[in-house]
């Protein structure tokens, strides 16, 4: 049986996992807008009802795969699919454990959609896009942007560096990069249309490589996205410590438009546990591009990503870890406890740490960088740092955004500055007041750039 008429052309759209996946599932929602879809926010009310996935660890992947399983509103003729990581890792094979999908979908196919969304509306029932033997991106005019003033931009999708932990390079196939051109022509798009803010993304974004005769590089990119007019904002994530060269810190001292903030995952401290991750540099050689970035003019701040407890990790080499941080003074952390993954090689690994012994050091380790944090937010007091609005909470009478450093702040409006306004979307300059490890709290001081007027907003009511 179909699905009634009045919700045939409805989707209803889920999305698990990291900002590629935010992002895709952005394009996703353009492809299905071009079909004629609309979305709703009611699982119950759509036609089909897709899942944006992710399989990075087994905990995230298991949390789908009941999502899955415990799906009702299936019957009457709607249609189920799955996309993304968990799509692409489990394959056909999520026909046989939930019968009641549809269509199985990878990020390295997302340009097929469209020939997909057409065979499951003529009535097929099993659908899938699952090759990872391409050379092509997944470029998609009809983004549906979930904010309009912060966007993101792919400029590389997949992965080559095959690391032993790491799906990833399985999920989202070898390493491909847009042209300049291509990107160069959405970011002045977005920018036209009132968009100040811009994040480059890519799973390893600074191993990027012009594949047009312009022949760019991740610098020259950066720094020309930076320079488009009405950008303010860039930033880009995530990048790979090898690849991440001395013009990329000389593109942000020469370029305030770039943001100086940089994620660079370390994974652990220990090189004896880097090689076992097959992660291509030593702790010295990673602590020398730390050493790069803090000798710019700018204080660039970074972040990073740990793994704790991967396969033979002894005490020693998580107090190598514990220096590591302490020593760079991250100024934010996400840290994760080692899952192994099906088809990676270091589940071949022996692992005689305990399950209990893991999660001590992640705790030991999550402590130090609260600790950090902390010293680090606190020395803000009293300075004034530039917010982008991005919402506000009528509870505390409190906006809140993001700084260029990426920290959360959260301020009021004491003096009236703002009257009326709608300040979404504006850069405002804040005075801290006060620091948690988290977040900074502050006093508006003055608006330094309205909302763009093409986004015709403003006036709170
Ligand atoms: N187990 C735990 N954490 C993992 N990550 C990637 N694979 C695994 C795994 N198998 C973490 C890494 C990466 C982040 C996105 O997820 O730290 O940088
Ligand atoms: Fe995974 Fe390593 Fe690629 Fe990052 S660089 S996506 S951790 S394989």
């Amino acid at each position: 049986m179909a699905a009634s008429d009045s919700i045939a052309k409805t989707y209803y759209l889920e999305t698990f996992g990291c900002q590629m996946n935010v992002h895709d599932s952005e394009k996703v929602r353009g492809t299905l807008a071009a079909r004629g879809y609309s979305q709703v926010e009611d699982p119950e009310a759509a036609g089909l009802v897709l899942y944006n996935t992710c399989s990075i660890r087994d905990k995230a992947e298991q949390k789908v795969l009941q999502r899955v399983a415990t799906f009702k509103y299936q019957p009457n003729g709607r249609k189920f699919g799955i996309l993304g990581c968990v799509a692409q890792h489990n394959g056909e094979a999520l026909f046989e454990s939930a019968p009641h999908v549809n269509l199985v979908c990878g990020s390295a196919s997302y340009n097929q959609l469209p020939h997909l969304l057409e065979r499951l509306e003529n009535g097929e029932n099993r659908v899938t896009g699952l090759s990872l033997d391409t050379d092509e991106t997944f470029d998609q005019p009809q983004v549906e942007r979930s904010s309009p003033h912060s966007a993101y931009i792919t400029i590389i999708e997949g992965c080559d560096k095959n690391c032993s932990y790491c799906v990833v390079p399985f999920t989202r196939g070898p390493e491909r990069s847009r042209s300049s051109e291509s990107v160069m022509e959405e970011a002045r798009r977005i920018a036209a249309n009132g968009t100040g803010e811009i994040t480059l993304l890519g799973q390893t974004v600074n191993s990027y490589r012009d594949p047009s005769g312009a022949g760019w590089s991740f610098a020259r990119l950066l720094d020309e996205v930076g320079r488009v007019d009405g950008v303010r904002r860039v930033r880009f994530t995530t990048s790979h410590p090898r690849d991440f060269t001395p013009d990329i810190v000389e593109a942000i001292d020469g370029n305030p438009a770039l943001c100086d903030w940089v994620h660079l995952p370390v994974q652990s401290g220990s090189s004896r546990v880097l090689a076992g991750m097959r992660r291509t540099y030593t702790r010295d050689e990673y602590l020398r591009v730390i050493e790069a970035i803090k000798a710019a003019k700018r204080d660039i701040v970074l972040s990073t990503d740990i793994i704790v407890g991967f396969p033979g990790e002894t005490q020693r080499d998580f107090e190598e870890t514990l220096s590591l941080v302490e020593q760079v003074d991250y100024a934010q952390m996400f840290s994760f406890k080692y899952s192994p993954r099906r088809g990676t090689d270091s589940v071949e690994m022996a692992d005689p740490v305990p399950e209990a012994e893991k999660s001590r050091r992640l705790q030991v380790l999550q402590e130090l960088q609260r600790r950090l944090q902390l010293r680090r937010n606190q020395s803000w007091i009293g300075r004034d740092d530039e917010v982008l609005v991005e919402g506000r909470r009528e509870k505390f009478d409190q906006w809140h955004g993001h700084t260029a450093q990426n920290r959360v702040l959260n301020f009021s409006d004491p003096l009236g500055v703002a009257g009326a306004s709608d300040l979404r979307g504006a850069y405002c300059k804040v005075r801290i007041t006060a620091a948690g490890p988290n977040s900074l709290i502050g006093e508006l001081v003055s608006i330094e750039r309205k909302p763009s007027a093409a986004l015709g907003l403003r006036v709170l009511q």
